[in-house]
């Protein structure tokens, strides 16, 4: 189903004010009962898109928001960052599928293939852990670009995931998951 016909019918979309950075996870909550206010029935919490106002994340920042009960990191990439991602050797990879809900199949799990955007600029994915579910900590890790930014370290048992949110040391089993999500607009991404 396109995204056209997923704004007809029942479904709604509700826009996320946020700002960059460590704030943007207490507006991403704050959201919440506003909306339930506006619409206290069930839909609420079967919505199935929303949109996100990403004008205010700087590159090497990372917004958090909540969606579908869950926390999705919405990342700019700096240069070195998307760099470090696309020269990494796939045979290095753990998990060698690129878990990617807006791509059909299993394909290789490039940095092109993880990518929101074919600069790499943009980079959204699932802020779960795939070992336990733990949230992951941004620019933190043993895969990190050179100038120390980007990657995400799971401190529950110690995942290692790169600055294309791949799994590369740890016991987590695979990358983090890529929701479906696209740009509406040049600083609006629809998730969902
Ligand atoms: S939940 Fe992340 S390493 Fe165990």
């Amino acid at each position: 189903m396109s995204h056209a016909e997923d704004h007809e019918g029942t479904r709604r979309d509700f826009l996320y004010y946020a700002t960059a950075g460590a704030g943007a996870v207490v507006a991403g909550a704050a959201i919440w009962p506003l909306a339930n206010q506006m619409n206290p029935s069930a839909d609420v919490r079967a919505m199935s898109t929303i949109r996100v106002d990403v004008s205010g994340v700087s590159e090497g920042s990372q917004l958090t928001v909540q969606f579908l009960g869950k926390p999705v990191f919405i990342r700019r990439r700096t240069e070195s960052e998307i760099e470090a991602a696309r020269s990494v050797d796939l045979g290095d990879l753990v998990d060698p599928i690129a878990r990617n809900a807006n791509i059909q199949g299993d394909v290789p799990a490039t940095d092109e293939n993880r990518a929101l955007d074919e600069t790499g600029e943009w980079l959204v994915q699932m802020g779960v852990c795939t070992h336990l579910g733990c949230v992951p900590i941004g620019n933190a890790g043993d895969f990190q670009a050179e100038d120390g930014v980007g990657g995400w370290f799971c401190p529950c048992h110690g995942s290692h995931y790169d600055t294309a949110g791949r799994i590369r040391r740890g016991p987590a089993p695979e990358n983090l998951p890529i929701p479906a999500a696209e740009f509406v607009d040049e600083s609006t991404i629809l998730l969902g």
